[in-house]
């Protein structure tokens, strides 16, 4: 079985740098799809309030047998809940389903900057990493104004900011500002839920090593410095995507994936994206 890195996030916190994400997995599905995750090695799962599957992820992570402590969970603050009160509230349901004291990790799923100050939401969450009931805290979604202002007027500093990244979308600027600040960059989307698989440079570069285009996606992350969770709920692409730690891309092979960049998005833009989903 392939050995995982750890990245240590801001707090000291240890991060998997490779987890499995469970979007658009059906609630009625999850729990088997994060068992085959954890039969195949992996050992952190990233769920959102929103996603509705966090009752799945809590029943497989009973059922699986492993200690809580060897798994690293994330989720995230449904977009209606954003005032203080609520968010703690929320964060509380999402304790009950997870079925666990506490999460690794709690982020502000989206910065919802047109209908609600994110400012008064990171400092709820802030209370809730004083109550050690999440390990870390951080963001996703938030662009660099959103950035700065938690910069200045708050205290703890987001550990990771999870953002829409791939060779289509490689997100230069608020990679920097993460390398700056020490906020680790999350990659969601990582393989552009399939749109990048047909690119002809990765094609090419998949063939130079004898892997597939995923794999090639997913280890330009990881030498990128990025926390990916692709999600699958095929057995074979679990495990080719865990597959990643016995080869290395060159320095040119990391150049002409970065060239890639078109700043196309498969997902919303956080600028314009203010939907709140029904409670
Ligand atoms: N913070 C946010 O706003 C946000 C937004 C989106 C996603 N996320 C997180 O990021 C995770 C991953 O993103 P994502 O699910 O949007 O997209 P993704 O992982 O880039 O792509 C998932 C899609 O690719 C397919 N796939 C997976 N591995 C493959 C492989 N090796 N070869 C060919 N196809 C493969 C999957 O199909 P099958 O399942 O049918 O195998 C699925 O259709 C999510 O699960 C979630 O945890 C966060």
């Amino acid at each position: 079985m392939s050995t995982v890195p750890h990245l240590t996030l801001n707090n000291g916190v240890e991060i998997p740098q490779l987890g499995f994400g469970v979007f658009q997995i059906p609630p009625e599905d999850t729990k088997d799809a994060v068992l085959q995750a954890f039969d195949v090695g992996y050992r952190h799962i990233d769920t959102a309030q929103s996603y509705r599957n966090e009752d799945g992820v809590g029943e497989a992570l009973r059922e699986s047998g492993l200690a809580r402590e060897d798994v690293f969970v994330t989720t995230k603050l449904n977009n209606g809940a954003h005032a203080p009160e609520a968010a703690v509230e929320a964060f509380e349901r999402s304790l009950e389903r997870l079925d666990t004291d506490y999460v690794d990790l709690f982020l502000i799923h989206w910065p919802l900057a047109m209908l609600s100050d994110f400012v008064d939401t990171w400092k709820a969450l802030e209370d809730i990493y004083g109550s050690g009931r999440a390990k870390a805290i951080g963001v996703s979604n938030f662009q660099l104004p959103h950035l700065r202002r938690l910069l200045v007027e708050t205290t703890i500093l987001p550990a990771v900011n999870q953002i829409e990244v791939h060779p289509y979308l490689t997100q230069r600027e608020l990679a920097a500002f993460g390398r700056e600040h020490g906020i680790v960059i999350e990659a969601w989307s990582p393989i552009g839920q399939g749109t990048v698989l047909d690119d002809p440079t990765l094609q090419r570069i998949a063939r130079d090593h004898d892997r597939s285009v995923a794999q090639v996606t997913l280890r330009w992350h990881v030498q990128r410095g990025h926390v990916v969770f692709p999600k699958s709920v095929t057995r074979s692409r679990v495990e080719e995507n865990f597959a990643l730690f016995d080869f290395e891309l060159s320095d040119e092979d990391l150049a002409d994936i970065d060239a890639l960049n078109r700043d196309e998005r498969t997902g919303p833009d956080p600028d314009t994206f203010d939907r709140v989903p029904p409670a």
